[in-house]
């Protein structure tokens, strides 16, 4: 932020988070699933959306593979409509510094629907840790310490890659599709979660039991966190 354009300038905005956070009857906070293809983040990420949706909690869940239709679009979605030199700029692959962009724009879009009042549910490979960690000081320097929730979704190599459910674990062993994480790219584990689910022994169900309780005893919705 230093050396911020100065053209640039911040506005404040009229309607203030107490106002929101009174409207919605919780704060906005982000709870970011991290893992590998296939442990399961997204079935999680959709069973823990669902049931604080039945709780009444406004919700919102940003996905991996549908955000990279759309926002994080690779370079052959948007030759067509943008032309080759913009999708070589703009679109995104599985470099690390694509991937490093991917979680930059995910994790500033996840901040503006927690700053909007929504529990925003992300689920991202996000193999780096650095670009996790970014986003938490990102989130967090937005809002306050807890509205960021690392949910590490924590299932080995050899289950996932026996699940599959892409193909693309195949692929990636046939040299067919590269920087495949776990296979030709490095995945780095959260060193200080503050959820670790034990993806490959528990149904999906009872994992969003875990990740709910954890939410409601000490997350968003707890009534220190409401001031
Ligand atoms: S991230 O690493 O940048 O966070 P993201 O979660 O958006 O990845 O996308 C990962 C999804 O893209 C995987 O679930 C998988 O379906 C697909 N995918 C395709 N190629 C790769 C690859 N090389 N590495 C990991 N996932 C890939």
């Amino acid at each position: 932020m230093s050396q911020q354009d100065p053209r640039v300038v911040w506005h404040a905005h009229a309607v203030t988070g107490a106002e929101r956070r009174r409207l919605m009857g919780h704060r906005g906070c982000v709870i970011w699933f991290t893992g590998l293809s296939g442990s399961g983040k997204s079935t999680l990420a959709n069973a823990v959306d669902a049931k604080l949706v039945a709780r009444g909690i406004h919700t919102f869940l940003l996905d991996g593979d549908n955000i990279r239709h759309g926002l994080c679009a690779g370079p052959n979605l948007l030759t067509q409509e943008h032309g080759e030199d913009f999708a070589q700029r703009f679109g995104l692959g599985f470099g690390p510094l694509d991937r490093e962009e991917n979680i930059r724009r995910i994790g500033a879009v996840a901040q503006l629907f927690a700053a909007a009042g929504l529990v925003t549910l992300t689920a991202f490979v996000s193999p780096y840790r650095r670009d996790r960690q970014r986003v938490r000081r990102w989130v967090e320097s937005q809002g306050q310490s807890g509205d960021f929730v690392e949910v590490y979704v924590d299932a080995p190599l050899e289950i996932c890659e026996q699940r599959d459910p892409k193909g693309l674990y195949k692929l990636a062993r046939e040299g067919k599709i590269t920087n495949f994480t776990g296979i030709s790219d490095p995945y780095e584990p959260p060193t200080n979660p503050e959820i670790t689910v034990p993806a490959a022994h528990r149904a999906p169900d009872d994992l969003a039991d875990q990740v709910i309780e954890y939410l409601f005893a000490t997350g968003p919705f707890s009534k220190e966190q409401l001031r």
